[in-house]
């Protein structure tokens, strides 16, 4: 990847340092330096907007909940095949992307989805083209999370199998991060796939993931036009010939017009032109713990504001959720243990947990490299995935940044099914390689902790019902 244009430039730009705030710009010409961060003025609206008349489909708001336990889906145990309707597609959609909590303040709503994204500014959009689905004419269309319901922006694609698409939408995320939001729409991506993919695979509905796409195509699918909205990635249900060739033009719907150009190019920089092969599907575990349903695990899941530092997880916790976490993925983790039985405290390069890396209490490192978050110091243990710059390409970047938002949610699931707690975490780029031993080459993708939650957060509510959440503030070192 070269640092100097396109995805590297970016990931160069928006690389956090310790002598500069996270919210003050490098001194660049490329970066914006005329928006102010998080300007309630500015605030983007948390869904994009159609016009009125288009045909809309409302969903079941009954979930059809198979019951499969969270673990065994985490595990790759396959369950028995149900017929993609109405209410499965819903409640696939719903426990990747619904509306699960809410906050309300100054008179304003403020939505939480199902699956976490990072500071909560949810900037993506789920599109369903469908094909056969019982109770959903074949067409594109825009899965409204508000309302749980899907509205119909284009007419049925060519192509056999259901296709779920994802698009970003840099403004929505970049209004607080700028630039780096290219990055945080890859992480959430993750985040969500990795919903959504349990989802499927718990109704026996076989999804593939494809990150290599034809993005013009795409974007022509689903109306979004490469500067404000970006395609990230496709789900689509079972093997068949994915149903993403427009067959007439899609309505566009609205969304502010800020563009971070550097965001453009690196996206663009990254554009492919043929459709590649779904990732392989990995092979299952040969065992996994009981635990709650996925749609239970799902609903219970959010991200732990507050970890207790004086309590420990089981050895086995850390053990099994790193593999299933892991399952599939190559991209490189290291491990810092601060609090697991049986390990003792140090950096650890996984799957190796006999031989640390560096021994010892690494949670004030951990607190200082994570921009003073006390989470990276309370979790029992932070997991790291990194990889070296020089071997990726533009889009082995995006597919990278969005390997270890998969790899975040299903950390996330894991803990909440094993009864721990588990957050996203940032971090100072530049202190990474360092940290683990490796050279200045070494790209870091994401951080997630995993510890004993102080408190338990409210079960998230059905689709039309979320529920109203107080707002819990992490603790911050010397605040
Ligand atoms: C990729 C990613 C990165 C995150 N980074 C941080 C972080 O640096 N600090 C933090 O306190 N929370 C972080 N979070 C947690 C989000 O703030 C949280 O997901 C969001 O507020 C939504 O809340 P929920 O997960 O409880 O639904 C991150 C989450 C994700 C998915």
């Amino acid at each position: 990847m070269d640092l100097d244009s396109g995805a590297g430039l970016l990931h160069r730009l928006t690389s956090y340092v310790p002598d500069r705030e996270w919210d003050v710009p490098v001194d660049d010409p490329r970066v914006r330096h005329d928006l102010v961060p998080n300007d309630p003025g500015t605030r983007p609206p948390q869904l994009k907007a159609y016009p009125d008349g288009l045909p809309v489909v409302t969903l079941p708001r009954d979930l059809p909940d198979p019951g499969v336990p969270a673990t065994a889906v985490l595990a790759g145990v396959e369950s028995p095949a149900r017929p993609l309707d109405a209410a499965q597609l819903g409640r696939v959609l719903f426990l990747g992307a619904g509306v699960v909590r809410m906050t309300e303040r100054d008179g304003r709503r403020h939505f939480y989805r199902a699956a976490g994204s990072a500071g909560a500014r949810f900037p993506l959009e789920v599109y369903a083209s469908t094909r056969g689905v019982a109770g959903v004419p074949d067409g594109v269309h825009w899965y409204d999370a508000a309302a749980h319901a899907l509205v119909q922006i284009g007419p049925a694609a060519t192509g056999a199998a259901t296709t779920l698409v994802l698009t970003g939408v840099p403004w929505r995320t970049g209004w607080r991060y700028a630039e780096r939001g290219f990055r945080h729409m890859y992480w959430d991506a993750g985040t969500l796939l990795s919903q959504l993919s349990a989802a499927a695979d718990s109704a026996g509905l076989a999804p593939r993931l494809r990150t290599d796409f034809p993005d013009a195509t795409l974007r022509d699918l689903v109306g979004a036009d490469g500067v404000h909205e970006h395609p990230l990635a496709l789900l689509t249900f079972g093997a068949g010939e994915p149903a993403i060739g427009p067959t007439g033009p899609a309505t566009t719907g609205t969304l502010p017009p800020v563009e971070f150009p550097l965001v453009t190019t690196a996206q663009r920089a990254g554009e492919r032109t043929v459709l590649g092969e779904p990732w392989p599907r990995a092979a299952a575990l040969p065992d996994h713990p009981p635990s709650d349903s996925l749609d239970e695990v799902v609903l219970r899941r959010g991200s732990q504001r507050l970890m207790d530092r004086s309590r420990t997880l089981p050895r086995a916790a850390l053990e099994w959720s790193m593999t299933a976490a892991l399952r599939g993925v190559e991209i490189p983790h290291w491990v810092a243990v601060h609090g697991v039985d049986d390990v003792p405290p140090g950096l650890y390069r996984w799957p190796d947990l006999a031989t640390p890396l560096r021994a010892g209490n690494l949670r004030a490192e951990l607190e200082r490299i994570c921009l003073d978050q006390s989470l990276a110091a309370d979790a029992a243990f932070v997991v790291i995935a990194a990889t070296p710059a020089s071997t990726l390409d533009d889009r082995g970047y995006r597919t990278a940044q969005l390997t270890a938002g998969l790899v975040e949610g299903r950390l996330h699931l894991a803990a909440y099914a094993l009864g721990a707690g588990a957050s996203g975490m940032t971090f100072l780029d530049s202190e990474i390689p360092a940290l683990v031993g490796e050279s200045d080459d070494l790209a870091t993708l994401l951080f997630t902790c995993v510890g004993v939650p102080e408190y338990a957060s409210r079960a998230g509510g059905r689709p039309g019902a979320p529920v109203e959440v107080r707002q819990i503030t992490p603790r911050i070192a010397g605040a």
